[in-house]
């Protein structure tokens, strides 16, 4: 028995942040920002009392609905978010009530932009072990909530959004989640943090004058640990499942930054059309960009039944890995 995604849906909010905006916000422009990361524009969700779980609640309202799925009938709900909406309850909990869904083991769980990867990875065990059947993943980004809008060295890179995929059991072993390595390598911990709102820094007068609850990034840093790691655990996933450059139908990596995604790309060797990319128009969404890619990837119906997909992530920890994903018939 294998896990497949059998739904999946995303929502982005209404308000578009583009690079000419945010030239006059900070010290950029467009040229720079096109050239060193390849984003365009992003999404924001503008409303100050709305967190992530506003994100997410649109697109799990939308994948019971295209799926026919009663909310009784989902028995696990799994939210993974870089901006919980707080410390608790937890999101999860957040999104369930707004959606109705009552009879679910329903957690959080915090793996930054790998969330997505170590989401499926777990419902992927617990649909392999034959705990749950009916199983909601998803992702819910408020990025723009830990950005600081006069760095410029990070506020172009983020964008908010959010996405949800329902994972079931399937008796065909050729489709769903094959194999995953996933790691965490804490040694990354001090390059990208956000050191403030967590029991070590609680919010206080100092946290706001060091501007503790923004993002804090060592960009080199984490672009070359990102590079490696991604192509190292993609290496790794071909090798242990013998497949070469000819069973890869698509490569989608976690939408961080477009050289990023051109580095595994050339690691792996596959053609640029071989590759999912939606980095210029919605920006890092942390754990919610694999799945807002994928699923405007099959939208614009290129994901085929059957189509093997070599899925690559990164983010705080630092988290990393990869996964093999056959795609299963999805209601999109
Ligand atoms: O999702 C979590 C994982 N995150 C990532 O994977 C992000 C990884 N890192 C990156 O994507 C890149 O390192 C950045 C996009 C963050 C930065 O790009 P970079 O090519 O590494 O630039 P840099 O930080 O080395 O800065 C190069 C220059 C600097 O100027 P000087 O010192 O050479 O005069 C910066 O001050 O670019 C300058 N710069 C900017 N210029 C215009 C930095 N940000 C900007 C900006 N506009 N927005």
């Amino acid at each position: 028995m294998k896990a497949a995604i059998t739904g999946l849906t995303h929502y982005l909010p209404d308000y578009v942040l583009t690079n000419d905006e945010l030239s006059q916000m900070v010290d950029t422009n467009d040229e720079w920002i096109t050239t060193r990361v390849g984003i365009k524009e992003r999404h924001i969700l503008k409303d100050p009392h709305a967190g992530s779980s506003a994100l997410a609640i649109p697109a799990v309202k939308e994948l019971l609905e295209k799926t026919g799925t009663r909310p009784e009938e989902v028995d696990c709900f799994i939210c993974a978010s870089s901006a919980p909406d707080y410390r608790w309850p937890s999101t999860a909990a957040i999104i369930c009530d707004a959606c109705d869904i009552r009879h679910a083991m329903a957690y959080d769980i915090q793996a930054a932009c790998s969330g997505f990867l170590f989401n499926l990875n777990q419902a992927r065990a617990f649909i392999e072990a034959g705990l749950y059947k009916k199983i909601i993943i998803c992702q819910a980004e408020k990025c723009s909530s830990f950005v600081d809008y006069t760095d410029r060295s990070t506020c172009p890179l983020f964008g908010d959004g959010g996405a949800a995929a329902l994972v079931e059991p399937t008796d065909d072993d050729s489709l769903g989640v094959q194999d995953a390595v996933l790691y965490t390598n804490g040694a990354g911990n001090e390059h990208l943090i956000l050191k403030a709102g967590g029991s070590v820094n609680v919010p206080s007068h100092q946290t706001v004058d060091d501007k503790w609850s923004y993002i804090y990034q060592d960009g080199r840093y984490v672009f070359k640990n990102a590079v490696t790691m991604m192509t190292q655990t993609a290496g790794e996933i071909m090798q242990k499942n013998n497949l070469t450059l000819e069973d890869i139908d698509w490569v989608c990596t976690h939408q961080a930054n477009k050289r990023i995604i051109d580095a595994v790309r050339q690691y792996v060797g596959v053609s640029e059309e071989k590759v999912i990319c939606n980095i210029e128009k919605v920006g890092n969404t942390s754990s919610a960009s694999i799945p807002i890619a994928l699923h405007t990837a099959a939208q614009e119906g290129k994901l085929h039944k059957g189509d093997t997909i070599l899925l690559a992530a990164f983010g705080s920890g630092f988290t990393y890995g990869s996964m093999i994903l056959k795609w299963a018939d999805c209601v999109i």
